[in-house]
Parts: structure tokens; C-alpha cells; sequence
């Protein structure tokens, strides 16, 4: 059974693969897409999705430009992973594909997707939470009737990639992490110390892109560039975690999954040092005060690759 989806991102290298592996893979219906501000700043995570969606079919689906701040106004960015541009700073040469795409308000997208769907809605965020919490806030009745938010998010009993504790997504807007975690939407977190098991080395996109000349073979050569050379002077490896193409496949093919936990998680709103850690306790002794979610915490990783391979460079 098809998954109908809305994918809410803050395109960013990964999630630029993410958004063509949603719309390349069999088992999900993407009907809207959302911007978000995170890896870059929202106009220019809504120039480079436009441009990532004109790579590829991207038929029937709605487009929204979303929020440029967080809840609490902060604004943090990660230019120096991603290029100024979201995209490696490749965005120019493939401007051409630009999709001419009407581009709608997020949040007010996302609440008529879900009202005019005749299947259940699954929302798959991979970056802040912004717009989620957004829609929340504005018609929460409408939102419940979303089947499971899966979040690229957190970082639990591991390092963070934010600051020591914190994970990217949650730091940049942790309020909204806490409103989505306590709007009792099922929702399921993908974290960094899953996502960080998917390193994606350069040699094997030469691997790969020499073997496939398709344009999004060649578009993801040239995407991850920048953003492997990052992670070679800051990381040391010469490569980049597909943390949202991950996420993105959890979606589609659940099976990825080896284990997942339910847990109160609470979420760090107001440290100067902490902002976005993400806290848990079990089932048992759960906080009162701290909604269950769902933690992924072991993945099959020769599943994801496979799905990786097949369906981004054929
Ligand atoms: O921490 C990694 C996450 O933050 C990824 O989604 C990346 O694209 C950034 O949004
Ligand atoms: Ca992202």
C-alpha cells in the first residue's frame, strides 16, 4: 500500500537526495513538499528544492515556501556544511531544471493536504520543526488526523553534531520539537546516532556516478562535493551522512528497521549550552510530564544501501 506523504525540508545536501529518492521510490506518493529555514535560509531552501524538483517527475505535487525562524526567532544556519546555497553552491548549474512550480504557504498547505487526502497523511521532516509545530498550533484538530510524523532528529546517549549534546534539526528550534512531541501525533524519531551509521563515502559516489550518467547520478557527484570536503576537514572522513535519504527510506520500506523503543523524551528548550538535547526515560518510569514517542536505534544498513543504489543511480 502506497504511503501518501508530505515531505517538510530544509534542503541541504542530504535532503536535496532525500526529495529525489521520495519521489523516485515505488511504495510513496508525495504530495506536497515544504521549505523550511535550517541548513540555509528559507529562500534559498525554496530556490534549491525548486531546482532539485526539476531533475526529476515531480507531477501532482504542491510546493510551499515555510517558515525563515524558528518559534523563538532564533536564526542558525549551517552554511559551511551545506554552501550557501543549500546545494553545495552548485546551484547555478542546474538552474536550467528549475521547476516552474506555484509555491503556496507551508503551513496552510499542509492543512489542506491532509483535509483533502483520501488516505492517511504521513509527514516526513528532515529538518526543524518548524512548520509541523506552525500547523499545530494553528488547527491541531486537523493535524491528529495525521497517521505518523517521522522526524530526522535528536541524539540519544551519543554525541551531538550541534554543540556537544545537540542534533542539528533540534537545536535550531527545539519549542517546536516539544510541541510536535506533545501534540499526540505518533510520532517516530530517526536520531543522529542512526543516521550517522549511513556515512557515504566519496569513493563511492565516483563508484557509483561512473557507473550511471543518468543527471541525477551526475547532480549528486556534484551536490556532495562541498559537502564531503566539509566533513574531511571537520570530521576527518572523507565523505557525508545520508541522514535524510534515510529517513526518507524508513518511510518507505519500514523493514529497514531493526529496532525502535517507545520513551518519554524531553526535550532541552531553554539552555544557553543545551538548547536541543533530547532527553529520555523509559516506558516504565516515564516522566509525567514527557510524551512517548518512538526511537529508532538499530537500522539495516545493506537494506538502505541497496535502496539507495537502485533508486538513485540506474
Ligand atoms: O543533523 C543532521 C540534520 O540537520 C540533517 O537533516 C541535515 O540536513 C540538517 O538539516
Ligand atoms: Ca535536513
Amino acid at each position: 500500500m502506497k504511503r501518501s506523504v508530505i515531505l517538510d525540508v530544509d534542503t541541504g545536501v542530504d535532503d536535496a537526495i532525500a526529495i529525489l529518492l521520495a519521489l523516485k521510490l515505488p511504495q510513496l506518493t508525495v504530495k506536497a513538499i515544504t521549505t523550511v529555514s535550517g541548513n540555509v535560509h528559507v529562500d534559498e531552501v525554496t530556490e534549491s528544492t525548486k531546482t532539485v524538483l526539476g531533475l526529476t517527475d515531480h507531477n501532482g505535487v504542491r510546493f510551499g515556501r515555510g517558515s525563515s525562524v524558528s518559534l523563538r526567532r532564533t536564526r542558525f544556519r549551517a552554511p559551511e556544511v551545506h554552501g550557501k546555497d543549500g546545494l553545495g553552491n552548485t546551484r547555478k548549474k542546474y538552474d536550467r531544471y528549475k521547476a516552474r512550480i506555484r509555491t503556496e504557504r507551508a503551513a496552510p498547505l499542509i492543512l489542506d493536504t491532509i483535509k483533502k487526502s483520501e488516505t492517511p497523511i504521513t509527514v516526513i521532516a528532515t529538518g526543524p520543526l518548524t512548520n509541523i509545530a506552525r500547523a499545530i498550533l494553528k488547527d491541531k484538530r486537523t493535524m491528529r488526523r495525521v497517521k505518523e510524523i517521522i522526524s530526522m532528529g535528536g541524539s540519544f546517549g551519543y554525541r551531538g553534531n550541534t554543540g556537544p549534546l545537540a542534533e542539528f534539526n533540534y537545536y535550531v528550534d527545539p519549542d517546536a520539537v516539544d510541541v510536535v512531541a506533545r501534540s499526540g501525533i505518533p510520532l517516530t524519531v530517526v536520531p543522529l546516532n542512526v543516521t550517522e551509521t549511513v556515512p557515504l563515502k566519496r569513493e563511492e559516489i565516483v563508484r557509483l556516478s561512473g557507473k550511471s550518467n543518468s543527471l541525477i547520478s551526475r547532480f549528486i557527484y556534484d551536490v556532495t562535493k562541498f559537502y564531503m570536503e566539509y566533513h574531511k576537514r571537520a570530521e576527518s572522513f572523507n565523505g557525508g551522512f545520508m541522514h535524510d535519504p534515510l529517513t526518507v527510506a524508513i518511510a518507505a520500506i519500514p523493514s529497514i528497521v531493526k529496532k525502535k523503543i517507545q520513551r518519554s523524551m524531553l526535550v532541552e528548550t531553554m539552555g544557553m549550552y543545551t538548547a536541543g538535547t533530547t532527553l529520555t526515560r523509559d516506558a516504565k518510569g516515564r516522566e509525567k510530564y514527557a510524551p512517548v514517542v518512538s526511537i529508532i536505534t538499530e537500522i539495516n544498513r545493506r537494506k538502505f544501501w541497496n535502496i539507495f543504489r537502485n533508486h538513485l543511480f540506474t
